[in-house]
């Protein structure tokens, strides 16, 4: 399904596309065959036992009730019943099937779409709001479900007993037919006009509501709140929640009233054609050719006819706001990965952690800038590099190419010789353990927290790596010790805490290569010594990558990097780099 990517779609394939999008919608059911023919056939069938009721109905009033033909009446209501019965289970069962087609499928796209936008790139969350990813997967994809479900088999249902009818109906009166076809028409024109102004509202509404969605997001999230009543913006959001609201309650209002207007219409057509049907039987033309029986089944027939046929009409409006709900959804399985699995991952046999940068350049996509340009590093198995230099200057650029986030737009990364874009992501993920500049918690016990590194580790491994982080005095004291929930992503936790937990979190993975960027604010010094006592006992024997904002905790890094609008302005060893007497002398100075 990848597109190439960087090039936009032409009108014209994008009108492709949504040609395409119906097969690839009926794709997906095409493992459920058995299961919708099965539906189709209980629809056929009960539309046609549902005919048989009008014939005995004209059979009671024709026959029976005039002769006083009890055991015929008895019968034929018995008859009546039955048929009532049967096409009331049929539809038990119809409804049991489809539903659960319905649910089968939507289970399978959400499934789909979560795994697809997991592989996205960090690229992806930057530019999406979070808001507007969490409507798709429970608003669009629920939505669909129901449109699936019911539009289907309103479809085949409707059809079904339209076309059963009007066979009915001409088998009766050829001529009260004919004037039931005439009326239809003006009812159909009333019904598509409404039915219009309804989707438009419906729209309006659901745009309105992601817009809400987005609001609770932005100014409910712990950290948006956070935001809002440190930069006194609170006034604003409100402001802006209050006015999505407002404009709710106006469409909800529209949105009302049009299906009220629905309704109406369709009550006056639905009184108008009996009337009209009686009219036409008392006129000169049809004036006794049908007995009162047959009158009185035309016209409990005829309901049955101008109903599917609404019904058919409203699947259409259904069908294009479910293709709409389709499209979004097929959006965002349609984004390509950029962060490519390879086709054939090689192996490194006992990792040794010897990390390269040849050349490598870098851009932000979107940005004609590049972040980091023509960078070679060499860091040998077992040692470590820091990185310093300003902020923005390209330091966390360079540890996210290193977890393989982003891929390099040039050059190349290797470990032990192996360019990361040939290793299995799982085979890298084990390899490279990152410890970032933020640091996120999830919303569970710190036991948990510490757990998602390593499902299979035991409580002991996992006191000792906190013990080993500087952390376990710290969560021992806690109230419920390692139990104690963390708090919406960690706010539970000082800056320092945090990521000391984090580095217990890493020193569990036990990667080969480990990459720390530091906190940009500043902790006080013990928090910065414990921190650092952390880090020490997490880099013995492996590679390591720092990013250091106090030079304090480098001086003993086997190379230094002094970086510089994404370039590599000096390198060496603290006592080297201080006797040049160059960017880094002064930094240290
Ligand atoms: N997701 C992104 N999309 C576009 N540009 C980005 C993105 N992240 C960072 N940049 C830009 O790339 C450059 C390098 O950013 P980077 O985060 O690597 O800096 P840094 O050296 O880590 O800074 P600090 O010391 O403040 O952490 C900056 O100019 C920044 O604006
Ligand atoms: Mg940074």
């Amino acid at each position: 399904m990848a597109r190439p990517s960087g090039k936009k779609p032409t009108a014209a394939e994008k009108a492709q596309a949504r040609e395409v999008s119906l097969r690839r919608i009926g794709s997906l059911f095409t493992t459920h065959r058995v299961s919708l023919g099965i539906v189709v056939l209980i629809i056929v069938v009960s539309s046609i036992v549902a005919m048989a009721s009008p014939f005995l109905l004209r059979a009671v009033i024709d026959d029976a009730l005039p002769h006083a033909d009890v055991r015929l009446l008895v019968w034929l209501v018995i008859g009546m019943v039955a048929v009532a019965a049967v096409t009331a289970a049929l539809g038990v069962v119809q409804t049991w099937i489809s539903t659960a087609v319905g649910q089968k499928v939507m289970h399978r796209l959400r499934v789909d779409v979560f795994t697809h936008l997991q592989r996205q790139s960090i690229g992806f969350f930057t530019r999406t709001r979070t808001g507007e990813v969490q409507s798709r997967i429970t608003n669009d994809i629920g939505g669909m479900e129901a449109v699936v479900t019911s539009t289907a088999t309103s479809i085949a249902s409707n059809l079904t007993t339209a076309v059963a009818t009007a066979v009915a109906m001409a088998a009766l009166s050829w001529q009260l037919t004919l004037v039931s076809v005439i009326v239809l028409p003006p009812a159909i024109y009333l019904s598509r006009r409404v039915a219009q102004m309804r989707r438009e509202i419906t729209a309006q509404r659901q745009r309105e509501l992601a817009d809400l969605n987005v609001t609770i997001e932005e100014g409910l999230s712990i950290s948006g709140v956070q935001l809002a009543k440190t930069m006194g913006t609170a006034p604003a959001l409100i402001e802006r929640f209050t006015g999505s609201s407002t404009r709710l309650i106006d469409l909800e209002l529209r949105s009302e009233l049009a299906g009220r207007w629905r309704m109406a219409s369709m009550s006056i057509v639905f009184a108008a054609i009996p009337a009209v049907i009686y009219l036409a039987a008392g006129l000169p033309f049809t004036r006794g050719t049908m007995s009162i029986g047959t009158l009185v089944a035309f016209t409990a027939l005829q309901a049955g006819l101008f109903r599917p046929l609404m019904g058919l009409l409203n699947v259409g409006v259904q069908l294009t706001s479910s293709l709409a709900l389709f499209a979004r959804i097929f959006e965002y399985l349609d984004l390509t990965v950029d962060i490519q699995e390879p086709a054939s991952p090689r192996k490194i046999k006992d990792p040794g952690g010897h990390l390269r940068f040849e050349d490598v350049t870098f851009a932000y996509p979107g940005a004609d800038q590049a972040a980091i340009a023509g960078v070679s590093l060499d860091v040998p198995a077992g040692t470590s590099l820091a990185l310093v230099g300003e902020t923005g200057s390209g330091k966390s650029t360079l540890a996210a190419l290193i977890a393989r986030l982003y891929d390099p737009t040039a050059g190349r990364i290797t470990i032990d010789g192996v360019d990361l874009r040939d290793l299995a992501l799982a085979d890298l993920t084990a390899i490279v353990g990152v410890v970032s500049q933020e640091t996120y918690l999830l919303h569970t016990s710190v036991r948990e927290n510490l757990r998602y590194a390593r499902p299979d580790a035991t409580d002991e491994q996992i006191e000792a790596a906190a013990r080993a982080a500087q952390i376990h005095d710290r969560i021992a004291a806690l109230p419920d010790g390692y139990d104690t929930q963390v708090g919406s992503r960690g706010h539970r936790f000082s800056g320092g805490e945090k990521q000391r937990i984090a580095i217990a979190r890493t020193l569990l993975r036990d990667p080969r290569i480990l990459v720390l960027d530091e906190a940009t604010s500043a902790l006080d010094n013990e928090t910065e010594r414990a921190v650092q006592r952390a880090f020490d006992e997490l880099a013995r024997g492996r590679t390591t990558v720092t990013i250091a904002h106090r030079l304090s905790t480098i001086r003993d890094a086997d190379q230094i990097v002094v970086v510089d609008h994404g370039r590599v302005l000096e390198t060496g060893t603290h006592d080297a780099l201080v006797g040049a007497g160059g960017r880094y002398a002064a930094l240290a100075g």
